[in-house]
């Protein structure tokens, strides 16, 4: 008798824990789809696409604008009071979400200037045109051209850190050219057809 009261509190404890710890994405996303889109297609302007994003990449930045590791222009970017779960299941939820990006306006001859610079410069770590990763890089594939265009004057500023020997990658070139990569990304298709 004494087990089984025991064992009904105990269980009673472990549903009402996994019932607080289960993070409702859908109202923790409602403010962020005012500009990333309910599923990560972004509809405002400079504003990264998040759908079909890593996973991991999400995770590592959701946790820096809500830190303050990383700088944005965004008030309140990302609540500091999100738990890790929420960070991680939010960035799960974009990271699963399929959704076609707009296509871009882009300048083709920047297009072909900044897939030789990426040939020569970006692929190891944005392969494939930048629909796969290596070393922990995001995906770039159909990201927003203006966005991408402010990351690289973020990262030559030092407003963004540099990681893992981007740095390199980055040395000598102009902002135009970086600008031409830009486009070459914003260009691509995010999936393979
Ligand atoms: C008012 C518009 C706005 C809202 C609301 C907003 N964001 Fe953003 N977000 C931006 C802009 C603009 C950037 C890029 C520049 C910057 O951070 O200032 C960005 C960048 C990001 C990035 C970086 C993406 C990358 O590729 O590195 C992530 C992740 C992100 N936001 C997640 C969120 C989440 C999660 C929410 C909701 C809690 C949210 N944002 C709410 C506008 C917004
Ligand atoms: C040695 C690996 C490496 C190389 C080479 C590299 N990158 Fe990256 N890149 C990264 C990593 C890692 C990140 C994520 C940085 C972070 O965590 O903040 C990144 C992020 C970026 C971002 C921000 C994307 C976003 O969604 O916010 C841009 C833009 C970018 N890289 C452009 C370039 C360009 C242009 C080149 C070539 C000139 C290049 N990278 C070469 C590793 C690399």
């Amino acid at each position: 008798m004494r087990t089984h009261i025991v064992a009904v509190a105990f269980s009673a404890l472990f549903t009402s824990t996994v019932f607080a710890a289960t993070p409702d994405v859908q109202s923790l996303t409602t403010p962020c789809a005012e500009c990333h889109g309910p599923a990560g297609v972004s509809g405002a302007p400079k504003t990264p696409h998040l759908n079909g994003q890593l996973a991991d990449y999400l995770e590592q930045e959701i946790a820096g604008l809500a830190n303050g590791d990383r700088a944005t222009g965004v008030a309140n970017h990302v609540p500091k009071t999100w738990s890790a779960a929420n960070i991680a299941a939010v960035a799960q939820f974009y990271a699963q979400s399929t959704g076609q990006r707009p296509a871009q306006a882009v300048d083709s001859q920047k297009v072909a200037q900044g897939q030789g610079i990426h040939n020569k410069r970006c692929s190891e770590c944005h392969p494939d045109a930048g629909r796969q990763s290596d070393h922990d890089a995001p995906l770039m594939a159909g990201q927003d051209l203006d966005y991408l265009i402010e990351q690289t004057k973020a990262f030559v500023s030092g407003k963004r850190k540099f990681v893992f020997l981007m740095d390199d990658a980055f040395r000598g070139l102009t902002a135009d050219e970086l600008a031409a990569v830009a486009h070459f990304f914003a260009s691509q298709d995010q999936y393979k057809k």
